[in-house]
C-alpha cells in the first residue's frame, strides 16, 4: 500500500491580529532561533520518517525572497526530504487548496500544519502519520478545553453550554488521505463553504474524523501576548575577571585605598592618584570582558589622567562593562602591605567600594594581608592589590 505522506505549511497569512505588535510583518517571517519562524514547522515535520516531502505556501508577493531564504536554509541545514515552494491564497482554505495542488502524483497522504504553530513536536506529527492507518476520514490532535464553553448569539445571549468533557480544541497538523481532502476542497468551492480548519469540509463531506490527544506546547501564535513565546532569552553567563596591581611608596600622593583616604607617612608613586586597590578592581572588571588593562585605557602618558581620582576611571569602566552586558555579581579584594595597619579601615573601605559598585554590602569583601616582612611589601618599598570578580554576560 503506498503510504507516501506529505505535508503542507501553511506560510501565507497576513497576520492581521499580530500586526500592531510587529509592525506589520506577517507572523511567519517573524525570527525565530536565527530563522524565519515558518523554518521550524519544516525542522519538525522532515524529522518525523513519515514524511517523505512538504510543500511550503507563501503569500504571492513574497515567493520569490522566501524561496530563496527557503534554499539557503536548506544548504546550511538539510531537511533530508524535498521542498516545494509555493504562492497561497487569499483565504486559509484558499491556500491549502494551492498546497494540495502542488503535491506529487505518488502522495497518498497529507498533514496540513500552520506555521503559527512553531512548537508542534515530531513526536505528535509522526502520532498523526500513523493513526491514519486506522482511519477513513482523518485525524488531528485535540486537547481537553479547560474553560467552559458557551454558545452565544449575535446579541452575546447564550445559546448553549455544550458538556465540557466532550470538548476539544484541536490544533495542526492535520492529517488525511490526499485524494478525500482535494475532493472536499473542490466542494468546498463549488458551493461556497468557508471554514477555518480542514476537518471541518471533511466532516461536511460525511468522513468520519478522529481527535488524537494534541500538546498542550502547541499553541498558535495569534495575540501579542502571544509574541513572548518566542522572545528567546539567552542564558547569562557566569565569568571572573582578575586583577593585580603594584604601587611604590616614595612618591607624593596620600594613600587612598577603595577610595577611602588612609593618609599617614607612606606616599604612593602614581600617575593618577595611585589607588592600587581600585586599579586591580578595574583589571579584574575589564578581565571580564576581554577589554585589556587600565594602562592601555588611561595610559599615564596622557595628561588628562595626571591625579585623575580613581573612582572617575572606575565609573567610566563601569560604564564599559554595562555596554558589554557585564552583570556584576561579587568582589573579593585583598590589599597586602606591611604598612600601615588596614584593619582599622577595612569595613570603611569594603563599604565603599560596595556603594561604588554598587552591589549590597554581601557581596563585597575586603582583606588586608602582610608578607611577614619578606619581598617589596616586607620591606616597605610598597604594596600591592589582587582581585577577583564575579560577573553575569
Ligand atoms: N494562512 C495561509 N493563507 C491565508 C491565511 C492564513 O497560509 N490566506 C496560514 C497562516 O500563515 C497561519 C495559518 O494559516 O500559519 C493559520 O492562520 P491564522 O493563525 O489565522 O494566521 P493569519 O491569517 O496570518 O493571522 P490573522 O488571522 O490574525 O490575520
Ligand atoms: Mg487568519
Amino acid at each position: 500500500m503506498n503510504k507516501t505522506c506529505w505535508g503542507v505549511i501553511l506560510a501565507a497569512g497576513q497576520g492581521k491580529r499580530l500586526s500592531t505588535a510587529t509592525g506589520g510583518r506577517e507572523k511567519q517571517f517573524l525570527r525565530y532561533q536565527g530563522a524565519p519562524l515558518w523554518w521550524r514547522s519544516v525542522l519538525a515535520l522532515s524529522a518525523s520518517p513519515r514524511i517523505h516531502g512538504l510543500a511550503l505556501v507563501f503569500p504571492p508577493d513574497k515567493k520569490t525572497e522566501a524561496e530563496a531564504e527557503m534554499r539557503s536554509l536548506k544548504k546550511a541545514n538539510p531537511p533530508g526530504v524535498p521542498l516545494v515552494a509555493v504562492s497561497g491564497g487569499v483565504r486559509r482554505q484558499d491556500s491549502v487548496r494551492l498546497g494540495l495542488a502542488a503535491l506529487p502524483r505518488d502522495c497518498a497522504f497529507v498533514l496540513i500544519h500552520d506555521s503559527a504553530r512553531p512548537f508542534v513536536s515530531t513526536a505528535l506529527v509522526s502520532r498523526l502519520a500513523l493513526a491514519l492507518d486506522d482511519t477513513d476520514g482523518g485525524v488531528i490532535p485535540g486537547v481537553a478545553v479547560s474553560d467552559t464553553i458557551k454558545e452565544v448569539n449575535a446579541s452575546g445571549a447564550v445559546a448553549r453550554t455544550p458538556e465540557r468533557s466532550s470538548l476539544r480544541a484541536v490544533q495542526t497538523p492535520q492529517a488525511f488521505p490526499l485524494e478525500l481532502l482535494r475532493a472536499a476542497h473542490a466542494r468546498a468551492e463549488a458551493e461556497g463553504w468557508e471554514v477555518t480548519d480542514d476537518a471541518s469540509l471533511m466532516e461536511r463531506c460525511g468522513h468520519t474524523v478522529r481527535v488524537i490527544e494534541g500538546d498542550m506546547e502547541n499553541i498558535k501564535i495569534t495575540h501579542p501576548q502571544d509574541l513572548a513565546l518566542l522572545s528567546e532569552a539567552k542564558p547569562a553567563l557566569p565569568c571572573c575577571g582578575y586583577g593585580y596591581d603594584v604601587h611604590a611608596y616614595g612618591g607624593d600622593r596620600p594613600l587612598i585605598l577603595g577610595g577611602v583616604t588612609i593618609g599617614g607617612p607612606f606616599l604612593v608613586r602614581a600617575h593618577s592618584d595611585g589607588d592600587v586597590l581600585l586599579h586591580a578592581l578595574m583589571d579584574a572588571l575589564l578581565g571580564c570582558f576581554g577589554a585589556g588593562d587600565i594602562g592601555r585605557l588611561f595610559p599615564d602618558s596622557d595628561a588628562r589622567f595626571e591625579g585623575i581620582s580613581s573612582v572617575i576611571l572606575l565609573d567610566r569602566v563601569l560604564s564599559l562593562a554595562a555596554e558589554a552586558g557585564v552583570r556584576l555579581v561579587h568582589a573579593d579584594l585583598t590589599v597586602i602591605a606591611q604598612k600601615p595597619r588596614l584593619a582599622p579601615h577595612a569595613e570603611t573601605i569594603r563599604r565603599n567600594v560596595a556603594r561604588l559598585l554598587d552591589l549590597p554590602l554581601d557581596r563585597v569583601s575586603f582583606k588586608a594581608t602582610t608578607e611577614e616582612h619578606l619581598g617589596f611589601t616586607g620591606e616597605l618599598r610598597g604594596l600591592k592589590a589582587v582581585t577577583l570578580v564575579t560577573a553575569l554576560r
